[in-house]
């Protein structure tokens, strides 16, 4: 059944917590319904989104010009695809989004939160997702299933110190913004996940 309008869903969690499995869950669920689903990733999701994406994965930077980046990379991405989409009455699911610069910048990285919130504001100030899906792992946990996968970015590369800081700011996060952030054990089978997250859109769909 079509709704009104469209949602904005983002998915959260350490690297190698299991977020891509359950987004590819959550776009046939949704696409179910019969609307319009537009799904993108953090950062990236627009031409020059990518040529960014490129060099924060790759390119060592100071942590400042790493925040500074992913929030020129979503500046465009909500300017130029999330808000034209929603105004649409598409959905927008995304793999990643500003809870992301709050645990890697801001938890990792060790940078203050209020430089985070003031690009926050300037950036989207006034608009957040519909919903967010925390995938949450213990850090070393994470670190073996990644370490199974593929080459490692510039942040998968790091230490578990910086992963533990992360998902601890995650934590933070979603205590914070707990109608928003529903928190999912990563750990459970991914039957078991994807019960929650079939009931848990049916109640954003109301
Ligand atoms: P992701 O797409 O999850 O990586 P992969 O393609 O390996 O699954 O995310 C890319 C990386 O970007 C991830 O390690 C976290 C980092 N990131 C930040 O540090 N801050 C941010 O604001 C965002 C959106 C991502």
């Amino acid at each position: 059944m079509a709704t009104q309008s469209g949602k904005f869903i983002t998915l959260e969690g350490v690297d190698g917590a299991g977020k891509s499995t359950h987004l590819d869950y959550l776009a046939d669920r949704i696409r179910a319904r019969g609307v319009e689903l537009v799904v993108t990733r953090e950062p990236g999701g627009t031409p020059l989104g990518e040529k960014l994406r490129t060099l924060l994965l790759n390119e060592p930077m100071q942590p400042d010009t790493e925040l500074m980046l992913m929030y020129a990379a979503r500046a465009e991405h909500v300017a130029a695809l999330i808000r034209p989409a929603l105004a649409r009455g598409a959905w927008v699911l995304c793999d990643r989004f500003t809870d992301s610069s709050y645990a890697y910048q801001g938890g990792g990285r060790r940078l203050p939160f209020e430089r985070i919130e003031v690009l926050e504001r300037w950036v989207h100030a006034g608009f957040q997702p519909d919903r967010t899906y925390l995938f949450d792992l213990p850090a070393e946990v994470a670190a073996a299933r990644r370490a199974a996968a593929r080459a490692a970015d510039r942040f998968e590369a790091e230490d578990l110190a910086f992963f533990e800081r992360v998902r601890t700011a995650y934590l933070r996060r979603q205590a914070e913004h707990p109608a928003r952030i529903r928190l999912i054990d990563a750990g459970a089978s991914i039957a078991e996940i994807t019960k929650l997250l079939e009931e848990d859109l049916a109640s954003l769909c109301i």
